[in-house]
């Protein structure tokens, strides 16, 4: 098993029968030992973030399966925090894909001239590239297409399976009485016929959910989900 990427949440290992290994660890993004699903560092650990992460990942991911939504999940193991999947070559070097319900994080600090904190957003979709050294800005799906990164098709694509995936985990979480507001989405192309697959996770470092108004937690989240 040979480790073949080293990112601050996972490490990614090359399995010897082709597939990957995502294996979670317990750090979590945040600034200043404060979480924040946006931010480009590991801000702290928390012990039992990266079991916490795993398990809403295969319940995501196995809900998102049965709805017959293309994704890299193979199967995983909470006991060895791992998970393994099925190889997909990224857009470009990586893009984020974000579904957004309410206005808050980096849509409030681009628009708050326009929006105030928490207006509801119709499943509103944005692409960002991952590029930590430019803060992952925000691309167009003309420049996306004209770099070279995603074509137009693959855009539309993208933007349909987000709302769709987006669909089934606010719907879970509605039915804890929680309130999705955004949501971060890693896409792929998997497979000789380079279909496009989700990837990567969906935990509570992932999305912003909230009950009655107040933020939650993503080990907190995760309690919720799954008690
Ligand atoms: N099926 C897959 N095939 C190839 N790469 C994958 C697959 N699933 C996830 N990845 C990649 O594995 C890496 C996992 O590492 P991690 O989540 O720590 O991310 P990161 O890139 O360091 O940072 P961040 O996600 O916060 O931007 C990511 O780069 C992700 O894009
Ligand atoms: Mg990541």
């Amino acid at each position: 098993m040979k480790k073949i990427y080293e990112g601050k949440t996972k490490d990614v290992f090359d399995l010897e029968n082709g597939n990957y290994l995502l294996k979670f660890k317990d750090d979590v993004t945040g600034v200043d030992g404060v979480f924040d699903p946006g931010a480009n560092e590991v801000g702290l650990r928390i012990e039992g973030a990266g079991k916490a992460g795993l398990k809403l990942t295969k319940f995501f991911f196995e809900k998102i399966n049965n709805a017959g939504i293309a994704t890299h999940y193979v199967d995983c193991n909470i006991d060895e925090s791992n998970m393994t999947v099925l190889p997909a070559r990224v857009f470009g070097e990586g893009v984020e894909v974000i579904c957004r319900y309410r206005a808050v994080g980096s849509f409030l600090r681009r628009y708050g001239k326009y929006v105030k904190e928490a207006t509801p957003l119709d499943a509103y979709v944005e692409v960002t590239l991952k590029d930590d050294d430019r803060n992952d800005p925000l691309i167009t799906d003309d420049a996306l297409d004209m770099l070279g990164i995603l074509t137009k098709e693959e855009y539309a694509t993208l933007v349909s399976m987000t709302k769709k995936i987006g669909a089934i985990v606010k719907e879970e979480l509605a039915k804890k009485e929680l309130e999705l507001y955004d949501i971060k989405f890693e896409f792929g192309r998997v497979g000789e016929d380079a279909h496009i697959a989700l990837i990567d996770e969906i935990s509570g470092g992932n999305m912003r959910a909230y009950k009655n108004g107040e933020y939650v937690e993503p080990l907190t989240l995760e309690k919720m989900m799954l008690s």
